[in-house]
């Protein structure tokens, strides 16, 4: 028997103490062994429910049992979550989370602690919920991977699939997000895109074997988008959508883009997540499926749950590092398609942009490769309504 305790009972951790009881033969199968929820800590005590027994309040009763091997931890946020796993790991304990802000903040710090203390720190649920990604990473050590892009909020690509299929603005998306509970009621991680920088920063370390802060990604959300974006979109064959994107060597960004339909993020859709990776000799590969909801993300930290039955009392590599990646450089350039007022734009980047037919009185064009900030310099003072980079040539 391997007894676990769920840090946070709520949509993940709730969600991984019913996959243990629905799906207990197989995890026995898997594990080798069976697994039992021992503890839950929850500042909710879970009265007249059969989680009430497992309820405790004071995590040192948790670490303080040595039958207690491994710990879920799926409370979120930076604290106590944080001090819980180190805590944890300190008595040897393994921890698998699906709390990607923690492991952006603090997950190489805690891979350490974990080192040296002959247990392991698994995060498997924190990018893509349900899609089995990181492990999948993992086995392509042998790869250069130098390039990662990916839909990594459901929230967000759900919104962009309304607007596209049922030429909704962004306002109305969001509400049925909302309704749907896909959104939250502050939606701004996931329409700012801050959800999807967390993501790509994880993304981006473990590909490149050296840390790349959330901090350090250039993010631009999706509430610029509107139906007349679709609109261009439609006459370029292209659809949009909200893409964090490591290539090596370059700034790692998170931004609205223009899919050709030929690339196979086009049509991913609904709030599912995809991610496209590109190994040297592998070529290009992608992972889909379900980026969250309390079963698929509850499965994540199941995988990494059996896993860690395997390995006990082991340090399991995760791929975490406190290097920091100084390799990243430049900016990419890409070519962007721009919605401005007025005929200014036009002249002002140049001769070699292609012009689209106008609508509503604002002229659209795309215009040659470059980066951000070369696009900035050359749209200062204008009314610029829009700019979306493409991912590809159009
Ligand atoms: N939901 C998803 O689909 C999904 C997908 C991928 C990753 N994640 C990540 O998984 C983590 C958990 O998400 P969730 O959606 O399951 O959140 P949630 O439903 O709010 O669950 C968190 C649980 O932890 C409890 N909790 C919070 N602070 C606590 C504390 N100080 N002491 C004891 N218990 C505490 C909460 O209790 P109260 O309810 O009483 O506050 C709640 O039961 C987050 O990091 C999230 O980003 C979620």
């Amino acid at each position: 028997m391997i007894d676990i305790a769920i840090l946070g009972c709520g949509t993940v951790g709730g969600g991984v103490a019913e996959l243990l009881e629905t799906n207990c033969e197989q995890v026995k199968a898997a594990a080798g062994d069976e697994v039992r929820v021992k503890y839950i800590l929850d500042i909710r005590d879970f009265k007249g429910t059969k989680y009430e027994n497992l309820v405790v309040n004071d995590i040192n009763i948790i670490v303080n049992d040595p039958d207690i091997k491994i710990i879920c931890e799926t409370m979120g946020g930076k604290e106590p979550a944080c001090s819980y796993s180190k805590l944890a790991l300190e008595h040897g304990i393994s921890v698998c989370t699906s709390n990607k802000e923690l492991v952006d903040f603090y997950g190489a710090e805690l891979s350490e602690i974990a080192k040296k203390n002959n247990c392991s720190y698994l995060f498997e649920a924190s990018v893509g919920g349900g899609t089995p990604l990181l492990r999948t990473l993992k086995t392509l050590r042998h790869e250069k991977i130098d390039k990662v892009m990916g839909i990594l909020n459901g929230t967000c690509n759900y919104i962009l699939t309304k607007m596209k299929y049922e030429n909704m603005e962004l306002a109305d998306a969001l509400k049925i997000a909302q309704d749907k509970g896909y959104a939250e009621r502050n939606p701004d991680a996931d329409i700012l895109g801050y959800d999807t920088a967390r993501k790509i920063a994880i993304l981006a370390s473990l590909v490149s074997g050296k840390r790349v802060h959330y901090e350090s990604v250039k993010c631009e959300g999706i509430t610029k988008i509107d139906k007349l974006d679709f609109k261009y979109a439609e006459m370029l064959n292209a659809n949009i959508k909200l893409l964090g994107v490591y290539n090596q060597g370059y700034e790692v960004i998170v931004a609205p883009f223009l899919i050709p339909n030929s690339n196979a993020l086009y049509g991913v859709n609904e709030a599912y997540n995809a991610i496209l990776f590109h190994g040297n000799m592998l070529s290009d590969a992608m992972i889909y499926g379900s980026g969250a909801g309390r079963y698929p993300t509850a499965s994540a930290v199941v995988s990494d749950v059996v896993e860690l039955a395997h390995n006990l009392n082991k340090f399991i590599y995760n791929g975490l590092s406190l290097e920091l990646n100084n390799d990243i450089k430049a900016e990419r350039k890409f070519k962007f398609l721009v919605r401005a007022a007025g005929q200014d734009a036009l002249s002002a980047f140049g001769n070699n942009i292609t012009e689209l037919e106008s609508i509503n009185s604002q002229c659209a064009f795309i215009t040659e490769a470059m980066t951000g900030a070369e696009f900035d310099a050359k749209a200062a003072g204008l009314d610029i309504k829009n700019k979306i980079r493409i991912l590809e040539a159009i």
